[in-house]
Formats: structure tokens, C-alpha cells, sequence
């Protein structure tokens, strides 16, 4: 494929070129039926078949255990934000949801939750900036409590928790957006784990919930049927017409992960990637990393460099060679290397490359 670019963005992120080719060569006429994936019955025989194979799938790869359930849920990640307060603030006759204020998407969560029923913000770290994860202790998850929400990986800030915290008989829900299959995680330590899918799984516009069985049905019957998550685990996500192409190319990455060899395999090379980046950082006296680093993403490295005129002139240099979508999101400023699955470690070592050669010119 000509122009591609290693494309640094943070979502909508890159996805695998092998997916890309894949998907462009089967877009006319989807397994030999004469059609487009896109123009076919969500209730037809091949795409029930795609379907149940994209769950199996994301049940290998994830290790799924069997009291949990995969919805495929409209309207992208934010929507989860209101979703899971209306779905796990009545499991409780609290009405009450515990928030870990980690981020700006953290912080929209819990404002969001608001609308529903009580919310307790348990700990924060927004006075340094979202710089790292709060300590989270177990007398601090009140037992009352529908459910304690975190933010495993900060998109904007870098930062990402290495250890979940411990909530007793709390439903821990995980927003996991920026980075789901990106390590192993053991789906026992939760109720719910969401992710917007336009980062490590395929196009956006979709949510992916997983959630422990016992935690369906505790909506109010006022909520409107497709915020509901029974409504998805009793249709199989096809009550009405969901983004077909969305899971046509989920599981196109989803075939791309299992082949490189699941997550396991793609954890090694991505703590391969970000160590290249960190490392280069920290011994640097040019760039500086912005998260603490116990709590560093393997997802999202966030730096800055030494004044606006030389980040500005970084930026626009990496785009002339390749480097793409390199700037910081608009709440933190710098640089963010957002590193995604489908980011090769060829790409990752082009920008260190690159990182190195400018700290000569101009540190
Ligand atoms: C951690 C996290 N949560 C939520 C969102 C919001 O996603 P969406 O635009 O799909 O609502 C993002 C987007 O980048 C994110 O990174």
C-alpha cells in the first residue's frame, strides 16, 4: 500500500495493514456471495456466522470465563458512561456508584453518573494533573456501593493501572478503551469491562461490554430499551440493526491478534515498544515523561520537550518524515505516541530514531 504512515493518533488509532488490505479486497463481494458486508441482513446466515465467530474469538483471546457475557453496544464508549450507572446503580438500595477520578474521561464518568443516582469520587488524582493512578485502599469501597468504576489506561495523561484495585463484593467496571487486548487481564477481578472500539479493535461508533451474568437486569424500567444491557444478552446484540461493518472489522482484528498469537504475544512487544520510548526518555536530558513511572501506559507515552517552538518544530519534522498525529491531546499539551496493537515495532523505533536525531540538532 502506497502514503502509509505510522500513525501515532489516539483514536480513531491505526489499525493492522494486514486488515486494511484484507478488508479492502473483500468489500465488493464478502465471501463469495456477490455482496458487500455492508449491504447484507444483520439476520442473514453469514453474518449470524460472523458473528458467533467473532465471540469465539474474543473469548480465546481474552480467556472469557463462562459466567461472563459480550455485548456489542451502540454508541461508542462515552455512552457507557450513562449506561453503566442506569444498569448497576439499582443492584443496591443505596442507588450509589464509587469513582476513581484518574483522567478526564474518569471525571466525565462520574459527572455523567450523577444524573442516575449517588456518586462518591473515592480519590483523585487531578491536583497533580493526572500524573498517576490514586492509591486505592479496601476500607475505601463502600460496601453499599452498585459498583467502583475505574479507567484502566488514561488515554490523554499516560497512565494506567498495574494493579487492580481489591473491592471486596464491589463489582469493579473497568473503562478499558484505550487499551482492551493489550495485556492479559484476568476478567475474574470484574463486573464490567468496556471499551470504545475505535483503538485496538476496528472502526468506531461501538462499545464492547463484558460483564458477569449476575449483574444483567437491574435497569429501571424506565430506561430506554437499547441502554439496557438484558436487551443485548437476550438478542445477541441484534435487536435492532447494529454497525455491521464495525464487527466485520473487529473480527478481521480479531483473526489478525489470535495469528500474531494472542495477547500474550502482543503484551511482549508492546512493553517492547513503550520501553524503547521510555528508555530513551529517561535517559535523555532533552525530553521529559509526564506520568510517574509506576503507573506509565504501555499505551499512550506522553512527553514534552524543552519549550513550545522546539515541541512545534518536533511535530511538524515527524510529520514531514512519516511520523503521524504526534500531538498532545489539547488538556495536557506535548507530544503523546499513542501505540496500539497495530502498531509495529518498526514504527516505534522510526520515531525513537527520529527522537534521537532531533535531540542532537537542537538539545
Ligand atoms: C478511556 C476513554 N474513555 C472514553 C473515551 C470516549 O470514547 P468515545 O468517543 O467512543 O465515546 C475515550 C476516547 O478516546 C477514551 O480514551
Amino acid at each position: 500500500m502506497t502514503n502509509r504512515v505510522f500513525n501515532f493518533g489516539a483514536g480513531p488509532g491505526m489499525l493492522p495493514t494486514a486488515v486494511m488490505e484484507k478488508a479492502q479486497r473483500e468489500f465488493m463481494d464478502f465471501k463469495g456471495i456477490g455482496a458487500s458486508i455492508i449491504e447484507i441482513s444483520h439476520r442473514s446466515k453469514d453474518f449470524e456466522e460472523l458473528l458467533n465467530d467473532t465471540d469465539r474469538l474474543f473469548k480465546d483471546l481474552i480467556s472469557l470465563p463462562e459466567n461472563y457475557r459480550l455485548l456489542y453496544v451502540h454508541g461508542g464508549a462515552q455512552m457507557q458512561f450513562s449506561a453503566v450507572p442506569i444498569n448497576l446503580m439499582g443492584r443496591t438500595p443505596a442507588r450509589k456508584g464509587l469513582y476513581v477520578d484518574s483522567g478526564r474521561f474518569a471525571h466525565m464518568a462520574a459527572q455523567e453518573a450523577q444524573r442516575f443516582g449517588e456518586v462518591q469520587v473515592i480519590a483523585s488524582s487531578q491536583s497533580t494533573n493526572y500524573d498517576h493512578i490514586p492509591e486505592i485502599t479496601p476500607d475505601m469501597v463502600d460496601q453499599d456501593a452498585g459498583y467502583c468504576y475505574i479507567t484502566s489506561n488514561n488515554t490523554i495523561f499516560g497512565t494506567r493501572w498495574n494493579r487492580f484495585p481489591q473491592t471486596g463484593t464491589v463489582p469493579l467496571v473497568a473503562d478499558s478503551t484505550s487499551e482492551l487486548l493489550s495485556r492479559k487481564t484476568d476478567i475474574n477481578q470484574f463486573g464490567v469491562v468496556f471499551a470504545g472500539t475505535q483503538k485496538n479493535l476496528g472502526p468506531s461508533g461501538l462499545a464492547l461490554v463484558i460483564i458477569r451474568e449476575d449483574l444483567l437486569g437491574f435497569a429501571p424500567k424506565e430506561t430506554p430499551n437499547l441502554l439496557d444491557y438484558a436487551t443485548y444478552h437476550k438478542d445477541h446484540s441484534l435487536t435492532n440493526t447494529p454497525n455491521t461493518f464495525a464487527i466485520y472489522m473487529i473480527h478481521l482484528v480479531l483473526e489478525w491478534l489470535t495469528g500474531q498469537g494472542g495477547v500474550e504475544a502482543m503484551e511482549k512487544v508492546n512493553n517492547q515498544k513503550a520501553a524503547l520510548l521510555y528508555d530513551l526518555i529517561d535517559t535523555s536530558g532533552f525530553y521529559t515523561a509526564y506520568a510517574r513511572p509506576q503507573d506509565r501506559s504501555i499505551m499512550n507515552v506522553c512527553f514534552n520537550l524543552p519549550g513550545e517552538e522546539l515541541l512545534n518544530r518536533f511535530l511538524k519534522e515527524a510529520g514531514a518524515q512519516g511520523l503521524y498525529a504526534l500531538k498532545g491531546h489539547r488538556a495536557l499539551g506535548g507530544v503523546r505516541a499513542s501505540i496500539y496493537n497495530a502498531m509495529p515495532l518498526e514504527g516505534v523505533r522510526a520515531l525513537a530514531n527520529f527522537m534521537k536525531t532531533f535531540e542532537q540538532k537542537n538539545g
